[in-house]
């Protein structure tokens, strides 16, 4: 099983970073309540990077920058269109300084 381990500071809260874990390029949310996430970092609609530019996430929405999607971070459902389909998830565990994120 793919994994992959950064360290809480790499990411300021209320901001995304791409990552690889195994094949797979993910987001990884920090949210402004110090919570952590991560997704497929591409968007169902046109495969645009959800990550483009840190990120724009809301508490535990993210919005496509390219049509404006909108997805739950917590589970990868589709909060408001064009995208129909559902983001991958992946688990997060915390320990200590360091995140890491599973396929
Ligand atoms: S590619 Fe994300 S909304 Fe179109």
């Amino acid at each position: 099983m793919a994994k992959f381990k950064l360290s809480k500071g790499d990411v300021e809260k209320g901001k995304v970073k791409a990552v690889k874990v195994g094949q797979e390029e993910v987001a990884v949310y920090h949210t402004e309540a110090d919570e952590w996430f991560a997704t497929s970092d591409i968007c169902t609609h046109e495969q645009c990077n959800l990550s483009y530019e840190g990120g724009k996430l809301q508490g535990h929405e993210i919005e496509c920058d390219c049509h404006g999607s909108k997805f739950d971070i917590r589970t990868g459902a589709v909060i408001l269109p064009p995208a129909m389909e559902p983001l991958k998830t992946f688990k997060v565990q915390t320990e200590g300084e360091n995140v890491l994120i599973e396929e």
